[in-house]
């Protein structure tokens, strides 16, 4: 890419904005140049707006520092100075959907972490490897906002990333029935253990809205595109408990599967190990070149030795063998800030870049 991309963050100052800034810090293709939080951080430099919420485990970079965060609510001002923005702010559902549309309508495209526009019928939510043809839906969306280069784009929850694929990877052999168990890691929740003490030693097994995400979002990403909206999927059937653990980083999942066309052990494993996708195709910048790991080891996956395969971006899988009352069960597991957030939306960004659906304004 001969220029930077110019790059806004709204909700810069939160723990998926974070993130976005030090996966952006030395991105071959895009710059940041605007920040943006809530009217409590407006007017602020990074660095004073951010005080002691530094979450990541790398230093603030430099180039930040200094840069004056705006309010996200000014939309024309945020959006003048930006190609197209990532989207990680927390709002209501409601406020989120006007104010994704809102720089969609100013010509701004919007790559988004939120939930809000995950089910808006001609919004595609996409894992780059697995339904990169939803994209198509752009251009039916387009003509709703009456916009020529801006749009919503959003990436699927962050549970779904330690079985969605897998589950991709094996779709010829026909998955019927589905039941998972999250363990998820609490910056999931977009916080600390300084922040959240109670979680040290221990477990809650409600995670609010998490598991109708997790049963629904996989049918939408294996769904069609038709009359200019996603059909959703309507197999295999998925049922699921998402439980907050006591894990920083890393959402894993134990997972029971019934398949119409039952495979052996040796056919499923190949299958994961030779699944690869667009991103893999055209090498973009933070595609993992492995996409899906199988480690045979009995104690693997394990969040503190393979929650960071492939910088984070990389699927773990172990343990698969054959079930009494399903055909297998395996565990998966996924970095959710990384793969399941921001990594994941900065890929499907890149995506965009190279279809040409992002370009300098
Ligand atoms: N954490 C994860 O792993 C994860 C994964 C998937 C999706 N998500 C979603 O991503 C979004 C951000 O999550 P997070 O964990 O980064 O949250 P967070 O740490 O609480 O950060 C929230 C961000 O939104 C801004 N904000 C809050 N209220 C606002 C308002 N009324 N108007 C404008 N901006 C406002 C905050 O700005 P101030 O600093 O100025 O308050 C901050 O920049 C949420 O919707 C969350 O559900 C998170």
């Amino acid at each position: 890419m001969e220029k930077k991309l110019k790059v806004g963050v709204l909700g810069a100052t939160g723990m998926v904005g974070q993130r976005f800034i030090t996966l952006l810090a030395d991105h071959p293709w895009y710059e940041v140049t605007t920040l943006a939080a809530s009217p409590r951080s407006a007017g602020k430099t990074y660095e004073e707006a951010v005080g002691d919420r530094w979450k990541m485990t790398t230093p603030m970079p430099e180039k930040v520092k200094n840069m004056i965060v705006h309010n996200v609510n000014e939309v024309e001002a945020v959006a003048s100075t930006v190609d197209f923005v990532f989207s990680a702010v927390d709002m209501s559902k409601d406020e989120i959907k006007a104010i994704e549309e809102a720089y969609a309508k100013t010509e701004t495209p919007v790559v988004s972490n939120n939930s809000a526009h995950r089910w808006t019928p001609d919004v595609p939510m996409v894992v780059p490897e697995i339904n990169p043809e939803h994209y198509e839906v752009i251009k039916y969306q387009k003509e709703r906002l009456g916009t020529k280069r801006g749009f919503v784009a959003v990436k699927p929850n962050c549970s779904i990333q330690s079985y969605a694929p897998v589950l991709t990877a094996w779709k010829e052999f026909e998955p019927t029935e589905v039941v998972a168990t999250t363990y998820q890691a609490i910056s999931g929740a977009g916080k600390t253990f300084k922040d959240w003490p109670e979680m040290v030693g221990n477990i809650i097994p409600f995670i609010g809205g998490e598991e109708e995400k997790s049963e629904q979002e996989p049918l939408r990403l294996w769904g069609k595109v038709e009359d200019g909206v996603i059909k959703k999927a309507t197999s295999p059937i998925i049922t699921t408990q998402c439980i907050r653990v006591p894990v920083l980083d890393g959402h894993t999942a134990a997972v029971f599967v019934k398949f119409a066309k039952k495979p052996t052990k040796e056919q499923l494993i190949e299958k994961l190990r030779n699944f690869s996708g667009l991103p893999q195709k055209l090498e973009l910048p933070s595609a993992p070149k492995q996409f899906i790991q199988y480690l045979e080891e009995d104690n693997r996956p394990q969040v503190s030795l393979d929650v960071n395969f492939e910088n984070g971006m990389g699927i773990s899988v172990g343990r698969l063998r054959e079930d009494t009352v399903y055909d297998y069960k395996f565990v998966g597991l996924s970095h959710n800030t990384l793969r399941g957030a921001a990594g994941g939306a900065v890929l499907s960004a890149e995506l965009l870049t190279a279809q040409g659906y992002i370009t300098a304004k």
